[in-house]
């Protein structure tokens, strides 16, 4: 007995030398040398000194991803005192980890432990942590990197306070590229009020993520669960905390989260087989995410223009600024509040919730506990629950004025904003009587609603029946109860059905033959009037796959797309059934000698906004972000209105798998409207869509075709001569004659100048999609656009009516280039 447990002691005592002795310690007396590194112990990192590209001269002790071929360095030690030589060395003391120049006494940084070990190693674990602490205790770390983070956000990293010993982690990127020291952000966790997460930019409040609602931040769109990792936000007595965990740390890839040297937050993860890193999710998307860019009470929405509004119940402050689109000075209440008298709250939906650092909470009151406080004080200006996920709970209260509000339609959160009695138009001493009534009067609508939805749904089912064929199965895959919300579900048709629609898919019923696949004409059995696309059949995806892509397709809804509103995915076969838009495409109106001559000046400009509006929602909805890569005249559809709708969005999604920024090496796109990246390299991203709308613009303003355009002065295309125009100072030239009959010149030319900014050369100069919608929108000064791309590019004369070619191939550079015909 005793000599077993000796022999257990004595196996203990083994086994923390071996630990201690490891390659990835670093003990009293070790040293390492520049050319030395120290790798942790199932080589995930390692540690030792690194040069940027730029500057080869100055060495900085840093740690980085060790199985990343490209050099991916998450934190570093002597950020703002490099070595100009390789004299360099880290050593540990009794104090903590040291870098210096060897056989120099003065260090050029220490790790500042919080306490002195008598046995001191450094270890890098297989985290990316670098932890200081005595040898005989492995873990209690006197320091550790985590809790001085630079600008990696890495799973397991605790992002914010620990209230008990007063560690604050926040990040502070690099100044550039090439040089490490602490920039001009800082993005830290803010505690003021109810946490959030919050970017300076010298001093100045930057970015918000909005506060943490149960599921996710209020600013973000929700994620959905990702199969990579899972975000949390801890709120407590001791800690107040974001962090990340990978669902599974052997399979799921490795993902950071970084912010760049600009304040830009991107989560990268490692794609193993092209090995790169591939950007997973950005924030920071549009000009509504700049703080407080409404101003006090301000709601700033990326789907209006101008993109400012007041709240109901306020304006403008300075409505001749608010005007030219400067918004700054923000909004007041066009009634004053007058507490207690008579005064409620009016709920506004869909909203990241405003600044918390002026907000109380507490998270275990229900919303009419939350209204019941906010209602007695009389300094509360609104209320919400600080969980969503539930049906909701907790209480969260605003005092002051709101600021940084954002509207969106789907992922926003609830707000009860409080107004003034004559807002409401009730009378005086009413608010506890009112309210009971209000409560009184929702349980009877709601139960009115439920009665009306069961009865819409047996109507439905019946007359199905009785038709006989239509078997509405929900391609909701988790939804199959019949009580979720309807909207969301995407009907599915059988294959019989949409023969029967089409007329067997009748030659006089085709519409057209577009990007994969033909479309055609069809009737429902209800009457209803549809466009159906049938996908040529080269789509490799998996039946589940396809279905989701397509749910997700449809539950992308906007004014300015065409709805989906049903599929068929039946004898092989899979269709796309669309709403039908009588007017057609765009090219049969704009490139028409005789249609153009109706197509006025506010038409074609209500039409070029609502293309952009539309492009921006697909750009921007973050859990999409859906490229379109075939963005043409023929695929904007009019309805009755000549509202702009646009159409085959999505499609490259289904054909071309993921949707991340990347190169392919199947080019689909129509030429003419392929930016040079995309053509050459088969590169693409949301800037070469950008350029496609630039080309568009041209075409809707000249009413000519960018290929095929003929100039007696010149071989260049439209695009060439757009710019040949610019320069010689003769925007005139450009414009449809039909349309400088209608206009202020001016407001043309402007157009023209931010269809040049579009179509430049390089993706990065040209404007992102808000930015279009924002100069569309505003009079904002423009930048001077610089030459465009394929401006000088001649094609045989023969080759300029598309029209005629289906689904024709050729290669450029070894790509397949498939031009597709406008329908
Ligand atoms: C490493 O990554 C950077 C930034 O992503 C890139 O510019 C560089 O070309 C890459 N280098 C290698 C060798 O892959
Ligand atoms: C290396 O550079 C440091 C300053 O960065 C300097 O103090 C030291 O003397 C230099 N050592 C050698 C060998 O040049
Ligand atoms: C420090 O410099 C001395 C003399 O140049 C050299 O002998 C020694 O190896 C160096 N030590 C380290 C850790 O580089
Ligand atoms: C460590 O403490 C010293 C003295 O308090 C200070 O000068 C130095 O900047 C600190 N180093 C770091 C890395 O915080
Ligand atoms: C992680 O993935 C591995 C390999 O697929 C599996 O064996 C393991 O059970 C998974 N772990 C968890 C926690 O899901
Ligand atoms: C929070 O609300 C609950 C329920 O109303 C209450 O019991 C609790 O005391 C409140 N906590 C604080 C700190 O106000
Ligand atoms: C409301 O705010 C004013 C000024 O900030 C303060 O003096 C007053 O005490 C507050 N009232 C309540 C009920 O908190």
């Amino acid at each position: 007995m005793k000599e077993s447990s000796t022999i257990f002691l004595f196996l203990c005592l083994l086994s923390v030398v071996a630990f201690s002795s490891a390659a990835d310690t670093l003990a009293a007396g070790e040293f390492i040398t520049d050319a030395q590194t120290i790798v942790s112990a199932r080589g995930e990192f390692a540690m030792g000194f690194f040069s940027t590209k730029g500057n080869p001269r100055n060495r900085y002790f840093g740690i980085w991803f060790n199985k990343i071929s490209n050099r991916t360095v998450i934190w570093v030690a002597n950020r703002e005192s490099p070595i100009s030589n390789t004299s360099g060395v880290v050593r540990v003391s009794s104090r903590g980890i040291v870098v210096s120049v060897n056989q120099s006494t003065d260090s050029l940084w220490t790790s500042n432990s919080s306490r002195s070990v008598k046995n001191p190693v450094a270890q890098l674990l297989d985290t990316g942590n670098l932890v200081f602490r005595d040898q005989s205790e492995p873990q209690n770390f006197a320091w550790q990197s985590f809790d001085h983070p630079v600008d990696n956000f890495l799973p397991g990293m605790k992002f914010g306070y620990d209230l008990e010993s007063g560690v604050d982690r926040y990040f502070l990127p690099w100044k550039s590229e090439d040089d490490p020291a602490p920039g001009n952000y800082i993005h830290r966790v803010d505690k003021n009020g109810y946490p959030q997460l919050l970017l300076w930019k010298d001093s100045v409040p930057w970015y918000r993520t909005g506060p943490w609602v149960g599921s996710g931040f209020s600013g973000i769109p929700v994620l959905k669960p990702n199969g990579i990792y899972t975000p949390k936000f801890v709120i407590n007595d001791k800690e107040v905390y974001y962090v990340f965990d990978l669902v599974n740390r052997s399979e799921s890839p490795i993902t950071r989260l970084t912010l760049t040297p600009g304040g830009v937050s991107t989560r990268y993860t490692w794609n193993r087989e092209k090995q790169e890193w591939s950007q997973y999710l950005t924030l920071q998307v549009s000009d509504c995410d700049r703080y407080g860019i409404c101003g006090s009470n301000g709601v700033c929405n990326v789907n209006k223009s101008p993109r400012c509004e007041c709240m109901d119940g306020f304006s403008p402050k300075n409505p001749e600024d608010w005007e030219e689109a400067d918004w700054a000075e923000g909004c007041s209440r066009n009634v004053p509040l007058e507490c207690g008298n008579g005064d409620g709250f009016s709920k506004i939906t869909g909203v990241k919730l405003p600044d918390t650092r002026w907000s109380w909470y507490n998270r275990s009151m229900s919303l009419v506990e939350c209204e019941d406080k906010c209602f007695k004080d009389c300094n509360c200006t609104a209320y919400s629950n600080t969980d969503i996920r539930n049906g909701g709970s907790g209480c969260l209260l605003w005092f002051g004025d709101l600021k940084d509000m954002r509207g969106y339609s789907e992922d926003g959160q609830d707000l009860f904003v409080r107004m003034p009695a004559s807002e409401f138009k009730r009378s005086k001493n009413s608010g506890q009587k009112t309210r009971v009534w209000i409560i009184l009067i929702s349980v009877f609508l709601v139960l009115a609603a439920i009665f009306c939805l069961f009865m819409l749904y047996r109507i439905k089912k019946r007359r199905i029946n009785s038709a006989g064929i239509v078997q509405l199965n929900s391609i909701n895959l988790a939804a199959t109860d019949t009580d979720e919300s309807p909207d969301l579900d995407l009907p599915l048709l059988d294959f019989m059905q949409v023969a029967n629609a089409t007329d067997n898919f009748s030659y006089n019923n085709k519409l057209g033959e577009g990007g994969f696949g033909a479309v055609y004409k069809g009737v429902l059995e209800e009457g209803q009037e549809v466009a159906v696309k049938r996908l040529s059949k080269d789509s490799r995806q998996g039946v589940n796959e396809f279905m989701n892509e397509v749910s997700c397709i449809a539950k992308l809804q906007h004014r300015n797309l065409v709805r989906l509103i049903a599929c068929c995915i039946d004898e092989g076969e899979r269709m796309l059934i669309y709403e039908y838009m009588p007017n057609k495409g765009l090219d049969s109106f704009i490139f028409d000698k005789e249609k153009c001559k109706s197509f006025d000046w506010p038409k074609r400009y209500n039409i070029i906004n609502g293309i952009a509006r539309g492009l921006l929602y697909l750009h921007q909805d973050s859990r999409l972000r859906i490229i379109h890569r075939d963005l043409k005249a023929s695929n904007i559809l009019l309805d009755y209105d000549m509202n702009p709708k646009i159409s085959d969005f999505g499609l490259a999604r289904i054909f071309g798998g993921s949707e991340t920024q990347a190169s392919t090496t199947r080019v689909v796109g129509t030429y003419g409207y392929m930016p040079p990246e995309y053509a050459i390299d088969g590169l693409f991203s949301t800037k070469s869509d950008v350029y496609s709308f630039g080309v568009l613009l041209l075409e809707i303003i000249s009413g000519k075709k960018n290929r095929g355009f003929h100039h007696q002065d010149h071989n260049l295309n439209l695009v060439g001569h757009a710019w040949r125009s610019y320069n010689e100072n003769n925007l005139a030239d450009i414009a449809d004659k039909v349309i400088l009959e209608s206009s202020n010149e001016h407001e043309v030319f402007r157009v023209i100048e931010i269809g040049l900014l579009c179509v430049q050369e390089y993706p990065e100069d040209r404007p992102n999609m808000s930015s279009v919608v924002l100069m569309l929108s505003s009079k904002i000064p423009l930048s001077i656009p610089k030459k465009p791309g394929f401006y000088s590019e001649r094609r045989k004369p023969n080759d300029t009516t598309s029209s005629s070619t289906n689904h024709t191939s050729s290669s450029i550079n070894s790509y397949s280039v498939s031009f597709f015909a406008p329908r």
